[in-house]
């Protein structure tokens, strides 16, 4: 399998090489590609990309607009963390915990979920499936890294707006008064849950927090049920770290593909209300490491994505499916 990184220079991009690396993911060739060639690092065109059969993009939403339909059209698969293709009706938002079966062997095209509506899911996911869920209300506590490697490292460096403030305001606010980032939250959870009009709000604030993202979720089941019963349903989630006593904060989870909830309760007495915390690396689970688990669902299926040459790379892939189409 060839394998290239396109953002590899960034945040998300630095991140999928390390996870493809500690996965043992079997890569033949990696190639590492970014706006500029520098040490090790490729400029990004569609010819030097030719001979990679799978391409994970972290780059911008204009980035994979570009480069992306070529790689698709040859037989390549794209696993691509910006926004362009999540909506799409038919492509996947795969979270390999909630909806490895969205997956058909026609897909090539694989969008990474928004890091906090994947950490928000993984964390929902189980409350869905023991009590069903009516409606959502979540504030989120957003690390700096969530912006990229610019901020991060201008905050490094004392300066920037996420010194000593919070800051409720992630992208551009529309019409009715939301921002880009709690269209996406609530977009994205519906179509991974695959509940299409859950009533979801989300409120979304960029917080002085290097790495991880916290969420304080506020949810109505469809059921009776108890913290009790949801405790079990959490502790048995693929995916999720369950804390019944105790917090959990983003330090203590920097560097782990885990979400963490904690400070389960109830939020009233018709056993319908509860309220939560939920952390989780969003470079990792909300971005990198849900993209190699993708690229490693796809393994398991036998898929082979093909070169430029419409063939399929010499690969450990197994025998089975493949993505290929026509
Ligand atoms: N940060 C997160 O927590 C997070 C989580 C989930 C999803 N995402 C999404 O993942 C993507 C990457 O985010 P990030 O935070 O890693 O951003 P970042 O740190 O700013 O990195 C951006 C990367 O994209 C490259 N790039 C920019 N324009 C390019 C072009 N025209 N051609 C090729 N490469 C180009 C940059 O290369 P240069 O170094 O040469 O400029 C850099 O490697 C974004 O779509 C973001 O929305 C981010």
């Amino acid at each position: 399998m060839n394998v290239a990184v396109v953002g590899a220079t960034g945040a998300v991009g630095e991140t999928i090489v390390q996870v493809l690396r500690e996965r043992k993911v079997p890569v033949e060739r990696l190639g590492l590609f970014a706006s500029r060639a520098r040490d090790g690092v490729q400029e990004t065109s569609t010819e030097a990309l030719e001979p990679f059969d799978t391409v994970f993009f972290a780059g911008s939403d204009e980035t994979s607009s570009q480069f992306a339909p070529p790689i698709l059209e040859r037989g390549g698969v794209v696993i691509d963390n910006s926004s362009t293709y999540r909506m799409r009706s038919d492509v996947p938002l795969v979270v390999p915990e909630i909806n490895a079966q969205a997956i058909q062997p026609q897909h090539r095209l694989f969008p990474v979920g928004n890091c906090t509506a994947i950490i928000l899911c993984v964390a929902l996911a189980p409350v869905r499936d023991a009590a069903g869920l009516r409606s959502v209300n979540v504030a989120t506590y957003q690390a700096v890294s969530g912006a990229g490697r610019a901020p991060l490292e201008e905050f490094d460096a004392g300066k920037g707006p996420f010194v000593g403030n919070v800051v409720p305001q992630i992208g551009e606010f529309d019409e009715s008064g939301y921002s880009g980032e709690e269209t996406k939250v609530r977009d994205e959870t519906r179509k991974i849950l695959d509940l299409p009009v859950l009533p979801l709000y989300a409120t979304t604030v960029r917080v002085p927090v290097r790495t991880a993202h916290s969420e304080a979720v506020f949810f109505e089941t469809e059921r009776d049920t108890t913290v009790e019963e949801l405790s079990r349903a959490f502790e048995g989630a693929p995916g999720v770290v369950f804390h019944p006593t105790g917090i959990v904060t983003p330090r203590d989870v920097e560097g782990t593909d885990e979400v963490h909830v904690a400070r389960l309760r109830s939020a009233g007495d018709d056993k319908r209300h509860f309220q939560m915390w939920v952390v989780g690396d969003q470079l990792r689970k909300g971005a990198a490491t849900n993209a190699v688990q993708i690229l490693e669902l796809l393994i398991a299926r036998g898929v082979r994505p093909s070169t430029r040459l419409g063939r399929p790379s010499t690969s450990r892939f197994a025998k089975g499916e493949t993505l290929r189409s026509g």
